[in-house]
């Protein structure tokens, strides 16, 4: 208890402490953007960048410091003051030690905004590497298993579900007071073989369609916030993706998926998730279209999931992301960035890394500004597990948090627009 009571009291000094030193940061910010009389060139937003990325890392650094080094004096001393003394060693229970987790993360301040962050997780590093577990419980307030809900993990057999490892996950989440995202339903990719392999009717692929909708969503009923329904059924194209679920059952399979999971689960939203739809592009207007004709049609969808894989060699306009944003409003759709992720070209740089953090900066700022974008969720935590060096051969440094999970310039970028700098 007492340990906790301590922890508290230098958390709480480590937060003041944090919060002077942003003051001071954003009266420096005052003064660059006084020094700029000119709107400054990409360059010079760089330079600037680079600057307060680079300050503000090292004072948070050393704020951590001074906060971690009087928690540990405070509890060592067994200073009382507001807090109990310490009990007798032998009279302690075996204390759990928690990472304390700071005021000023994501997580905490994104509530302001009544906005989930969130992250993809996988389950076996959720168990096995406490750093990464820490990282998600203080810095997202909402999962999304990276794999562990795809049909090829969780319906292996004909007659065989398997849910052990992304239990784990909603576990773990509802443990820690985060949301949930379920993600996907139907998708064309990371199909088990028996059901690929298999010479179905169309009646029968839909009776396997609704089965596995039905008992998976089921099986999560009340516990997920949000499904990703259908994934990716347009090509780049901006024409229906010629998939599996097409050729076996004819575009009706989208209405009927999302009829299916709203039967399961009458309280869950249900999102149509797809990528390279974020802006304004031909993809982006087919999106629109089929999900204002699903609409029209009486389908029950919630939501549209921009998934936001980027690069820094090209990425959408912020203004035109909020332009989508705003024609999804208007048909009363939610939309929540589902996978962002900015990948780098090597060598990486700290220039390249401070213009992805302005990435990662103007589609949050985006996201906060519309009405209906809700969830701002990242497709992995730490660039040590990320899918995209082994995707995207030549590319890596796409998430926040780096190899060590220490945070990088994107990760101040969010913070500091969620703290209103
Ligand atoms: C797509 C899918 C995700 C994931 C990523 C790459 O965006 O929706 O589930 O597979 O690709 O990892």
């Amino acid at each position: 208890m007492n340990l906790v009571t301590n922890h508290h009291l230098g958390t709480v000094i480590l937060f003041k402490c944090e919060k002077q030193q942003l003051k001071r940061l954003s009266a420096r910010k005052g003064k660059i953007a006084l020094l700029t009389t000119e709107p400054p060139d990409k360059h010079d937003r760089l330079l600037a960048g680079a600057f307060l990325f680079e300050r503000r890392r090292r004072e948070v650094k050393k704020c951590l410091l001074v906060g971690m080094v009087l928690t540990l004096f405070i509890s060592l001393a067994g200073v009382t003051g507001c807090v109990e003394a310490r009990p007798p060693a032998e009279e302690a229970a075996p204390a759990e030690e928690e990472t304390v987790c700071i005021d000023t993360s994501l997580r905490s301040l994104a509530q302001v905004h009544n906005m989930q962050v969130g992250a993809a997780v996988q389950a076996g590093l959720l168990a096995t590497n406490p750093r990464y577990a820490e990282t998600l419980r203080c810095e997202f307030s909402m999962l999304v298993p990276e794999n562990a809900m795809k049909f090829e993990h969780v319906h292996p057999g004909r007659d065989r579900y398997d849910f052990s490892t992304a239990d784990a996950i909603v576990d773990f989440a509802e443990a820690n007071g985060m949301q949930v995202r379920g993600h996907t339903l139907v998708w064309h990719s990371q199909l088990p073989d028996w059901l690929t392999e298999g010479n179905w009717t169309r009646d029968e692929l839909i009776k396997i369609l609704q089965e596995h909708i039905m008992t998976v969503v089921g099986h999560y009923q009340g516990r997920i916030v949000a499904w990703d329904v259908v994934n990716e059924a347009v090509d780049d194209g901006g024409s229906l993706r010629d998939t599996f679920w097409l050729q076996g059952i004819g575009e009706d399979y989208i209405k009927l998926a999302f009829c299916w999971a709203h039967e399961a689960d009458p309280e869950a939203l249900l999102f149509y998730n797809d990528y390279g739809g974020e802006g304004l592009e031909p993809k982006s207007d087919t999106i629109y279209e089929l999900i204002q004709s699903l609409l029209d049609e009486g389908v029950p969808i919630h939501g549209v999931g921009l998934q936001m894989h980027l690069s820094l060699d090209s990425y959408p306009k912020a203004q035109d992301v909020a332009t989508n944003l705003n024609r999804l409003s208007v048909l009363g759709l939610e939309a929540h960035i589902t996978e962002m992720d900015v990948r780098i070209q090597q060598p990486v740089t700290e220039e390249k890394l401070n213009e992805q953090a302005y990435v990662y900066r103007d589609i949050l700022q985006v996201c906060l500004s519309a009405q209906n974008c809700k969830a701002f969720v990242l497709w992995g935590v730490t660039d040590r597990y990320s899918w995209i060096p082994l995707f995207f051969p030549g590319y890596q440094a796409a998430l926040i948090f780096d190899e060590n999970c220490d945070p990088k310039p994107a990760y101040y970028a969010l913070t500091d627009v969620l703290a209103g700098h």
